[in-house]
């Protein structure tokens, strides 16, 4: 493994409303707007939404940085917040892969867990490969190049049909963002730990959503945390892919909502 850079110091966070916290952690090539629709959630928690180092206004790693590396940058932006309750951590895809590392080093900070559109398992073989064919890609068409191959992949067939400004939302916000970041990222997700064995140390409430149509993240991977997972739930939204949280946040909102109102 390359050595790691340390933790950028303080990452960037928009913080929202009063009550217990919930910290939600975004999904790749993205930042901290694509949670825009959840801001109405800040009624019943007080809401922490960071970028991930790389995304957003967050500073770019120097060096290659690991899932850990952010679950402790997400530790850091809490200490400097003074948020010492126990939090409920949620992440979209990538931001699940971080939110299980955090679950792993920090599991006296956790009062719940939501993992959307994620999965536990490393990546295989052909996907570590395409993940360095991205990088190329990266290096040679920027990050708009990148999302605009994964458009078709990230939104399900319904919004792909139906909901134009989604795509439009997506495309926007990850072609901002800078190519270091976005190469760093793919990097992180290729060398990622297997957090299947973890899963049966998880001793809080854990919400799983996945949208019906997701093709990076199925039903199955959902369904494997679901078995090993002691006090998980699942909930499956139809009509939507990768994306839930933007593709049909409505729906999403409300799993979460009454998810945490049994929690909190
Ligand atoms: C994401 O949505 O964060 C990405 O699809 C995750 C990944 O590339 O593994």
């Amino acid at each position: 493994m390359p050595e790691s850079t340390p933790p950028t110091a303080s990452l960037p966070v928009d913080i929202l409303g009063r009550g217990p916290p919930l910290v939600l952690l975004h999904s790749f090539p993205l930042d901290r707007r694509m949670w825009k629709h959840q801001h109405s959630l800040a009624d019943i928690v007080e809401l922490f939404l960071p970028d991930i180092p790389g995304f957003g206004g967050a500073d770019v790693p120097t060096a290659p940085i690991s899932v850990e590396d952010v679950a402790d940058s997400v530790a850091r932006m809490l200490d400097v917040q003074n948020v010492r309750d126990p939090i409920v951590l949620g992440g979209l895809s990538m931001g699940g892969y971080v939110a299980l590392a955090f679950a792993r080093k920090y599991p006296e900070r956790l009062r719940g867990l939501i993992l959307a559109d994620t999965r536990a398992e490393p990546d295989d073989e052909p996907t570590k490969v395409a993940r360095t064919k991205t990088i190329a890609l990266a290096r040679q068409h920027g990050s708009a190049g990148v999302v605009r191959v994964m458009l078709q992949k990230l939104l399900g067939p319904t919004t792909l049909r139906t909901r134009p400004h989604v795509e439009a939302e997506i495309e926007a916000i990850g072609s901002s963002q800078k190519v270091a970041g976005v190469i760093a990222a793919l990097e992180m997700s290729r060398e990622r730990p297997d957090s299947t064995p973890g899963l049966a140390d998880i001793a809080v409430p854990t919400l799983l959503i996945v949208g019906d149509e997701d093709e990076i993240s199925p039903l199955a991977c959902a369904q494997t945390m679901n078995a090993k997972i002691r006090l998980s739930e699942l909930a499956r939204i139809p009509g939507v892919g990768h994306m839930s949280a933007m593709e049909d946040p409505e729906s999403f909102n409300r799993t979460v909502r009454a998810w945490l109102e049994r929690l909190l």
